[in-house]
């Protein structure tokens, strides 16, 4: 039967890291909350992220902009926000609503304000593997893969799931602890097999029940980035938990596990902002 791995004990030891920093240096931290329209989901991420911006000692101000908001407008929200020496760090709260490109908001934020590191600027330092901001979900990952005191170097690492967000920066981080890394998606050709290979398999699909027990080696470490509803309308993640307890050797569980770590690292990238800009 598997360990469980606790998200919520090791974010709040990434919190109360930052936040000791950010008391002993007696800094003063502005990270602005940006949501655009009535998504219920991104309304629940934001509180969150609020709530541990409290934690931590870290100003935040939300700034809540109606649905039919134009992608000019938002730009302009960007601009100012750049210029503003309270703020150091600038989340928008993705998915935007269809009428505003996300690509042309994100590569608006300064690149030393974006604590999301969703710009192109840091995405090619993460490539590198020369960066100051981590990629918040894949970064809480790697700490909670950390917390087992799994050897990464030399392992099989699978990442289902290619996405800018999650897929592609996750398998990054992998590599640059020596993993060898295979990035699986909708044209991966028998996913099932390839998946078994793995001594570490990250889930980051966006289905309910997507990962199964064929799918997972005896003794592999399962991390599950997925956030679903299922039929009864309950939160889940994309790994057939149940069945895949027996195999793995640790697993992460849906809610309690990375969801927590992606707020926690967007903590120690807001208190990272302030550092780069002085
Ligand atoms: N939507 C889903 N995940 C994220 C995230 O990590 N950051 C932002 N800004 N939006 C998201």
């Amino acid at each position: 039967m598997a360990i469980l791995i606790d998200g919520k004990a090791v974010s709040q030891k990434v919190k109360d890291e930052v936040r000791a920093e950010i008391e002993r240096d007696k800094l003063s931290i502005g990270l602005a909350v940006v949501i655009v329209g009535n998504n219920q989901a991104s309304r629940v991420y934001v509180n969150n992220k609020k709530k541990a911006c409290e934690v931590c000692g870290i100003k935040s101000f939300e700034y809540a902009l109606p649905e039919e908001t134009t992608e000019e407008e938002l730009l302009e929200l960007v601009d100012t926000l750049n210029e503003d020496k309270n703020i150091n760090g600038i989340l928008v709260q993705l998915p935007l609503p269809k009428q505003i490109n996300e690509e042309h908001i994100i590569e608006r934020i300064s690149p030393l304000k974006d604590v999301d590191a969703f710009h192109a600027t840091n995405v090619g330092k993460i490539m590198i593997g020369n960066y100051a901001f981590l990629p918040c979900t894949p970064a809480g990952v790697m700490e909670l893969i950390h917390s087992t005191g799994t050897e990464i170097s030399g392992k099989e690492c699978v990442v289902i799931g290619r996405s800018n967000i999650v897929g592609k920066p996750m398998a990054m981080l992998l590599l640059h602890e020596n993993a060898t890394v295979t990035i699986c998606h909708s044209r991966t050709k028998d996913l099932a097999e390839v998946c078994r290979r793995a001594d570490i398999l990250v889930s980051a699909v966006g289905k309910a029940d997507f990962v199964t027990a064929d799918m997972v080696k005896e003794g592999a470490v399962v991390i599950d980035v997925g956030m679903n509803r299922d039929a009864d309308n309950k939160l889940c993640g994309d790994v057939r938990f149940d069945e895949v307890e027996k195999k793995a050797s640790y697993i992460t569980p849906v809610p309690g596990g990375v969801g927590p770590m992606t707020i926690a690292m967007l903590m120690k990238n807001t208190l990272m902002a302030k550092r780069i800009q002085g």
